[in-house]
């Protein structure tokens, strides 16, 4: 578990305890803001202890959640449908207020302070455009809110349209748009008043699989040129794995894991990581050795993590690490139960001694054929350095 501490936020107790003042909102006030915390400015978003509640204590929705989410950062929130990305965005959105716990943003604590008094602005799952008002009204309707002078607004809408890409389309209403631009414009709308943080709650879920593919790329592009901090809320894990500087992964009300991409798929602290992060074949075996372990078949395996002998643990080996051998050779020896085509690789499953399956996953190249048939005898081929050791 890697969960990072703040380095140099809050460089006092007194600086945390400061009374929260109105953000500033625009660029030159947010660089000025910056320049004076200094170093205190690598830290975006601070969550401290985040405990919340819902249905009078009978739901657990956030558990204990600290995180340090660095300035500039594309920072993801991963988990499956249920485990508190959505609270953990409100609570930084001030939509809702924790039981425990605080949030920072770039060292200034938000305790208390009504949501349009934040920072950060919000980009939710469904477009949330206003359908009455055209491209430009609704790219406009924050700076509005903020009184800002006329020409000050329609030079930032200009600057908007062509950040995401709509130019000529700013006399359009949302019916008139599809499913991609409307997101645009919700995307426009939350950058338009320059928030410091933006945070993302499942923005690209609405969309076909082309689209919302584009629309990655794109909001990886959109976030290189505004340099605001993104937390992006998903629960797909290959859209993380895509998209993010790093990435929480959080299950039941808790962060798990903190990493980038690979060390998340590479090193996965646990075993819903492991699971939920890819696939991954899991083999419950005993330390036997320094680095060896002894399955429930009776076989053997050499892995390359040191450890305590005598620990009931959990073997980790994703299906692209393993490989096929002829009957006889190192590795667990089994059947082949199935073989599948996938286009751009073939699944083998192969049932091993103990009763257990495993996966193997071959890249297909031109002309390639399936090496054996299914019902054959093979041996599976487990190298040690690439078998992760979960505890959990
Ligand atoms: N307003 C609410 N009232 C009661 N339960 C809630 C409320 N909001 C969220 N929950 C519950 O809290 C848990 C976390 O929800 P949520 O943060 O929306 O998860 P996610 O966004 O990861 O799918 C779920 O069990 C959900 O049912
Ligand atoms: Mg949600």
């Amino acid at each position: 578990m890697s969960v990072e501490l703040p380095r140099t936020m809050r460089a006092s107790a007194a600086e945390a305890r400061r009374p929260a003042e109105p953000p500033t909102p625009g660029r030159a006030g947010g660089e000025a803001a910056r320049a004076s915390r200094g170093a205190a400015a690598e830290v975006a978003v601070d969550c401290r202890g985040l405990v919340k509640s819902f249905a009078g204590g009978a739901v657990r929705a956030l558990d204990g959640v600290s995180v340090a989410i660095k300035a500039n950062e594309f920072f993801t929130l991963l988990g499956p449908s249920g485990c508190g990305k959505t609270t953990l965005l409100r609570l930084i959105a001030g939509f809702e207020t924790q039981d425990a716990g605080s949030v920072a943003v770039y060292g200034q604590l938000l305790d208390g302070l009504p949501p349009f008094r934040r920072p950060v602005n919000t980009v939710f799952q469904s477009y949330a455009v206003f359908p009455h008002l055209t491209v430009e009204e609704n790219i406009a309707f924050g700076l509005e809110m903020q009184r800002r002078s006329r020409r000050e607004i329609d030079a930032r809408v200009a600057e908007m349209l062509a950040l995401v890409k709509l130019e000529g389309m700013e006399k359009r209403k949302p019916a008139q748009l599809s499913g991609g631009q409307q997101q645009r414009v919700a995307l426009a709308r939350a950058l338009a008043t320059a928030p410091r943080v933006l945070l993302l709650d499942e923005p690209l879920s609405a969309l076909d699989l082309k689209l919302r593919t584009d629309m990655q790329l794109e909001l990886k592009r959109l976030q290189a040129e505004v340099g605001i901090t993104f937390v992006f809320v998903t629960h797909d894990q290959h859209e993380a794995l895509t998209m993010s500087d790093r990435i929480a992964v959080m299950n039941r009300g808790k962060i798990l894991q903190i990493g980038t991409p690979e060390e998340i798929y590479e090193r996965p602290a646990a075993r819903f990581v492991a699971d939920f992060i890819g696939e991954t074949n899991l083999l419950p075996a005993t330390r036997i050795g320094e680095r060896r372990f002894r399955l429930a078949s009776g076989e053997e395996l050499e892995t390359a993590e040191p450890g305590a002998a005598g620990e009931a643990l959990t073997l980790a080996i994703r299906p692209e690490r393993a490989s096929l051998a002829p009957p006889g050779d190192p590795g667990l020896a089994g059947i082949v139960e199935q073989i599948v085509y996938e286009g751009t690789d073939t699944t083998y499953h192969v049932l091993i001694a103990g009763g257990l399956r495993l996966r193997l996953r071959e890249q297909n190249r031109e002309g390639s054929r399936p090496r054996v048939g299914t019902g054959e005898r093979v041996a599976v081929a487990l190298p040690a350095a690439a078998i992760r050791v979960l505890a959990e």
